[in-house]
């Protein structure tokens, strides 16, 4: 930042040859010291398939054993492990974190694989921008946990790149630095190793995955980066086993028939990768991060959230105005909404009531209905009731004059039943006598 200020200064800017020492030259060192007080944080995330000799390099780098356990290869989704370790090297401390990648590719169906990798980038990212956007920050002890660079972890296939690294490194490539590793390279001849990195490399470019540059605008570091970019991607050995090789120990892998060993230049691109990664550029990574990577979410997240630096007629807008802004559209919608939901309750009622209607007519009708046929039935009733009463009394005339006949005919029918009687018992008697 300080150097743009100096390649180009202000133009009201004069400069000035001063008398005598004032003392600000010891900034630089005061920027040293306060950096030791406080401390480092660097962040590794490490992409590759379970196995691939990830946890190995990350121990090999920092010449520790971070007691890592073996990942299992039937995990039902790829997740995302974060360990944060504090080292001391000298008077420096370094925070790492190491965020390792939990069953990629072993899914049958591994489409969206590189998605939790994205999703854990832009958490790290939304998790500092809530921080800075508190009223009450603390940016100064905050444990910044944005990833600084990915080491992407590619098989030592001698082919080409996978489908699932392309799509993983493209989905990756804004949102943070990635380094292009191959993986256990000393399974793969040198020949094979050389044609294997052109093509990697000519499939990146012609996919458009932009993999992190190591920076050449420093002079100090100018010469080796542009040699180490020619570099890319690393092939990479890892081992923590110790083996005798003349008088010293090295690090190597030990086979049947010869060693590799990790420190040397001419079996792998160890040292490269660790003189890249730590002595040189990790600086450059943290500050990527910060001002291209962040930068980028951060912008896209405000502009989402209705804030932008230029108002109508491309006139800078503050924050006061945005917010002014922002809140008359927001009341404007709530009342288009609000006027919305009226009219949409109004209409609703009025249909309520014409459906309402409609069934008090219907209920009205069938009354009427209901009402005629009873009417119909009690008048048809009534003239039942009148006919048989008519009947009733028919029959009860009818049977008066019965029993007035019967009466009649049963007092005559008994005198002449005793005229007989009396002519039966004469004639009796008078057998008896003769
Ligand atoms: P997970 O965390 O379980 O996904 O595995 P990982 O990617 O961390 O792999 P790890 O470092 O545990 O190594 C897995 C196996 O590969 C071990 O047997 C290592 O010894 C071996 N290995 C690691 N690095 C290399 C290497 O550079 N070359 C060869 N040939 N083997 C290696
Ligand atoms: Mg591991």
């Amino acid at each position: 930042m300080a150097s743009c200020y100096w390649k180009c200064p202000p133009e009201n800017t004069r400069s000035l040859t001063m008398c005598g020492h004032v003392g600000f030259e010891s900034l630089p060192d005061q920027l040293v010291d306060r950096s030791i007080q406080q401390g480092f944080c660097f962040n590794i995330l490490c992409v590759g398939e379970t196995g691939i000799g990830k946890s190995t390099l990350i121990n090999t780098l920092f010449n520790t054993n971070f007691e890592e356990h073996e990942s299992s290869h039937f995990c039902p989704n790829v997740r995302l492990r974060a360990q944060t370790y504090e080292l001391q090297e000298s008077n420096v401390r370094l925070k790492l974190t190491i965020v390792n990648t939990v069953g990629f590719g072993d899914q049958i169906n591994k489409e969206e694989s590189y998605q939790p990798i994205v999703d854990y980038i832009d958490a790290q990212f939304e998790a500092y921008l809530q921080e800075e956007l508190k009223i009450k920050r603390s940016l100064f002890n905050y444990h910044d946990s944005r990833v600084h660079v990915c080491l992407y972890f590619i098989a030592p296939t001698g082919h080409s790149l996978r489908t699932l690294d392309l799509l993983t490194m493209k989905s990756l490539d804004s949102k943070v630095n990635i380094i292009p590793l191959i993986a256990k390279a000393d399974t793969i001849s040198k020949s094979e190793l050389q044609k294997f990195k052109m093509k990697l490399m000519s499939e990146l470019v012609s996919n458009g995955v932009h993999i992190y540059q190591f920076p050449t605008d420093d002079d100090s570091t100018a010469k080796i980066n542009t040699a180490m970019n020619g570099h890319l991607p690393f092939a990479v050995v890892g081992s923590m086993d110790e083996v005798k090789v003349g008088n010293k120990m090295v690090k190597a892998r030990q086979y049947p028939w010869g060693i590799v060993e990790v420190e040397n230049e001419n079996h792998c691109d160890f040292v490269k990768l660790r003189e890249m990664l730590i002595c040189t550029n990790m600086e450059d990574l943290r500050e990527q991060t910060h001002i291209r990577h962040y930068e980028l979410y951060r912008r896209c997240k405000l502009e989402e959230m209705g804030f932008t630096d230029m108002g109508p007629e491309n006139k800078p807008l503050s924050l006061q105005e945005t917010y002014e802004a922002k809140r008359q559209e927001f009341y404007g919608e709530r009342q288009r909404k609000e006027e919305e939901m009226k009219q949409m309750f109004v209409q609703r009622v009025k249909e309520k009531e014409a459906i309402l209607k409609e069934a008090e007519r219907e209920l009205q009708a069938k009354f009427e209905h209901l009402k005629r046929v009873h009417q119909e039935e009690r008048m048809k009733l009534e003239e039942k009731r009148r006919v048989l009463e008519e009947e009733t009394i028919a029959f009860s005339k009818k049977k008066a004059s019965y029993d007035l006949f019967q009466n009649q005919s049963f007092l005559a029918s008994g005198s002449s039943i005793k005229k007989d009687k009396d002519r039966k018992n004469m004639h009796f008697d008078r057998e008896l006598w003769t």
